[in-house]
């Protein structure tokens, strides 16, 4: 028998669909080629005839989606000559960009929000060695001043306004036709900036369009209810969620994501943070998959859809967890409280413990 050939990051492997050359040299981590796993215990529970899958991408290098865009984004930067990158971030992607930039051998300037990132991406950051810039402001402001400092300094910005972002983040949407041998009935995603949930809709229509499928999902967007301007129909000033990583009230891809709705025939909704992190610990209690609070708001609003019948029985779906739930280990460990069992380090003790806790 022969080897399987060995996994080598997305770039290569959907190469022909990337605007790369044989040359290229490219800056890869292994990124993509994350599992789509089919919920097998969920559906009974909400009493519900569907499939769901959900497409883990919490398990690239640096534990979100933003790597698929990175390994691009990076790739081209320093093809072009670029010695720094620069981005804001609500967590991922500037834990992305530390870790593509270390790996170049160039530098990464991220822009945070002071206090308002997961602990997990702020130690990313800092072990990759960015130079970490904390600014008194949100997501937004930080954005603001990125597009702003780009113009003076030779850095090359690498937040999802950067197209080579959407370029290698549209894969998502190949491995998953890939696997399923046709797109799903609906998608849906959590959407902060909208970035993804266009590069999605762009990897589908390829696909539909060079006739490797001959259909293509309802496009469904879920965002946290105090940081919706999808909903509101305007920018939100001053959002707020436990999500952090989708706390931003002005997309960037604000008109690309309308087009993504208009297009495919989807919608917005949007979900407390109750429900998200409810829609969290469930997943993580009934199937053993650990996604980070902003990555359940697929799933939160999904069930909700479900349940309604606004996605009918019968229905494929594929929800996508953007980022792993280590993390934000804060907010895991907060909902859990009182889970956890403390006795004397005897026998007698711990006997009781596991008699008391054990289920019919
Ligand atoms: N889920 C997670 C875990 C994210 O980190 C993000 C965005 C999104 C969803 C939303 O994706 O912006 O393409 O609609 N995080 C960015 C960051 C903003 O800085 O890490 P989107």
């Amino acid at each position: 028998m022969p080897f399987r050939t060995r996994y080598t990051g997305l770039i290569n492997k959907y190469r022909d669909r990337l605007p790369v050359h044989d040359d290229t040299r490219l800056i890869s981590l292994g990124e993509g080629n994350t599992p789509l796993i089919r919920l097998n215990n969920i559906p009974g529970l909400i009493g519900k005839d569907v499939d769901i899958y959900v497409k883990y991408e919490g398990l690239n290098p640096t534990g979100s989606f933003k790597d698929r865009g990175m390994t691009l984004a990076v790739t081209k930067a320093v093809e072009e000559g670029s010695r720094a990158i620069i981005c804001a971030s609500t967590g991922n992607t500037s834990a992305s960009a530390a870790a593509y930039a270390a790996r170049a051998g160039i530098t990464a300037f991220v822009l945070i929000p002071d206090g308002k990132i997961a602990l997990g991406k702020l130690a990313q950051a800092m072990m990759h060695g960015a130079v970490v810039i904390q600014i008194k402001g949100n997501f937004d402001a930080g954005m603001q001043l990125v597009k702003e400092v780009a113009e003076h300094a030779p850095v090359t910005i690498v937040n999802s306004i950067n197209p080579f972002r959407l370029q290698g983040q549209k894969t998502a949407a190949f491995e998953i036709m890939d696997e399923l041998e046709s797109a799903p009935d609906y998608h849906c995603l959590p959407v902060g900036n909208a970035g993804n949930i266009t590069a999605h809709w762009m990897g589908y229509c390829e696909y539909r369009e060079h006739g490797i499928v001959n259909n293509a999902p309802v496009m469904v967007g879920y965002q946290a209810n105090g940081s919706a301007p999808f909903l509101r129909g305007k920018m939100v000033d001053n959002p707020e969620t436990v999500a952090t990583a989708i706390r931003i009230g002005h997309p960037q891809s604000w008109e690309k994501a309308w087009k993504v709705k208009d297009e495919s025939g989807g919608w917005f909704d949007e979900c407390s943070d109750d429900e998200i992190l409810a829609a969290q610990k469930m997943l993580a209690q009934n199937e053993g998959v650990f996604c980070e609070p902003a990555s359940a708001t697929s799933l939160a609003g999904a069930l909700r859809d479900i349940k309604s019948g606004k996605i009918p029985q019968g229905s494929k779906i594929v929800c996508t967890l953007t980022g792993h739930g280590l993390k934000d280990p804060d907010t895991a460990i907060k909902q859990c409280s009182g889970s956890m069992i403390t006795v004397d380090a005897e026998l007698e003790a711990v006997k009781h413990a596991i008699l008391d806790n054990m289920s019919e």
